[in-house]
């Protein structure tokens, strides 16, 4: 943080520092409200641009703020998290939690810029790493042959952090998000895609009341029951089913949930707002690479595919 205003000091540039609570408790109208009185009392107006410089939480707050501080000002992304690099700066999504549930506050609102600097990723814990690494392999499972294969192949240097390596992988995740976010932006369509693996890593982690699992831990088991799902439906084969769990064991993740049955599973995904009107869409690969929607899948279907990934069968 004190690089950054001192970078932005010497090339002629007034900055101050706002802070909020870590973590996702943070992520709350109680901190936009103390950040806009702040901003408020530094006589913030419109020609200024709020800097969001660190994780997905920051990203998220800062960016809501800067979407309805006097109707709008520009705001610049910096994320400091993988998860945050891959996924969170990019799309324009912002929301802070209320107690009813996650994000359920937040407008679009674009970034002028993203700035990724990968160096910052040397300090970040091994767990957050990985968990990020559930939301990378989903862009090459749903939407990017090439890029599953290439991280089947350097996951080693994947998790060595070598710079070569992060700095491919960031710019490959972005552009594939990016692609997506591009032809939907207000998510009424296509974007909606984005969700491969996250019907069931929503239950995961709201069944584990948000402790027993990190959100990508969750998709990572999301993913590999879309794939084994996907299976019975005779969309993917046996094969690209096990190379996807074997990525995202390798990864350092679980591939299978503890704490939720079917039954529950079922409950807490019927209220998913994922799930239109009682409509269950689901997002299912075709194949490694490519992902669609599907409507109505029996419950017949989801219960064996969820039965088939507790036993952890292997093809
Ligand atoms: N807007 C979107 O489209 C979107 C998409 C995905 C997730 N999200 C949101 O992102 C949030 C999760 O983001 P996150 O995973 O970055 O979590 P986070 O922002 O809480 O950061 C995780 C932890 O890493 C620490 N940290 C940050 N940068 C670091 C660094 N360089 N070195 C060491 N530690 C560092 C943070 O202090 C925190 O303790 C959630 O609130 C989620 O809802 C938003």
């Amino acid at each position: 943080m004190g690089r950054l205003v001192e970078s932005l000091k010497s090339a002629g540039m007034e900055a101050e520092c706002l802070f909020m609570p870590p973590g996702e408790e943070g992520k709350n109208f109680n901190t936009i409200e103390t950040l806009l009185e702040k901003a408020l009392d530094l006589n913030i107006d419109r020609r200024c641009v709020i800097i969001a410089l660190g994780g997905g939480v920051v990203g998220d707050t800062a960016g809501f703020l800067a979407g309805i501080y006097m109707r709008g000002i520009d705001y610049i992304q910096v994320p400091t998290t993988l998860l945050a690099m891959v996924d969170s700066s990019i799309g324009g999504k912002v929301a802070v939690n209320v107690s009813r549930g996650k994000n359920m506050a937040g407008v679009f609102h674009q970034p002028l810029a993203v700035f990724a600097d990968i160096s910052l990723l040397d300090s970040l814990p091994g767990e957050e790493f990985s968990a990020a690494l559930g939301e990378v392999i989903k862009y090459g499972a749903g939407f990017d042959r090439e890029f599953f294969e290439w991280q089947e192949q350097h996951l080693r240097s994947i998790l060595g952090r070598e710079p070569r390596c992060l700095l491919y992988l960031v710019e490959k995740s972005v552009g594939l998000k990016a692609h997506v976010v591009e032809k939907d932006e207000k998510d009424r369509g296509e974007r909606m895609l984005l969700n491969l693996g996250h019907t069931l890593a929503h239950a995961v982690e709201k069944a584990g009341n948000y402790r027993t699992f990190s959100h990508g831990q969750a998709v990572g088991i999301g993913l590999v029951y879309a794939f084994v799902t996907a299976r019975r439906l005779g969309r993917v084969s046996g094969e690209e089913v096990s190379r996807v769990k074997r990525l995202v064991a390798g990864a350092g993740l679980p591939v299978k949930p503890q704490g939720i049955g079917f039954r529950d599973f079922m409950q807490i995904a019927l209220n998913d707002k994922k799930w239109e009107r009682g409509n269950s869409i689901f997002i299912l690969p075709e194949g490694i690479g490519k992902c669609s929607t599907v409507s109505n899948i029996s419950e017949g279907v989801l219960r064996l595919a969820f039965e088939e990934m507790m036993e952890g069968r292997t093809f």
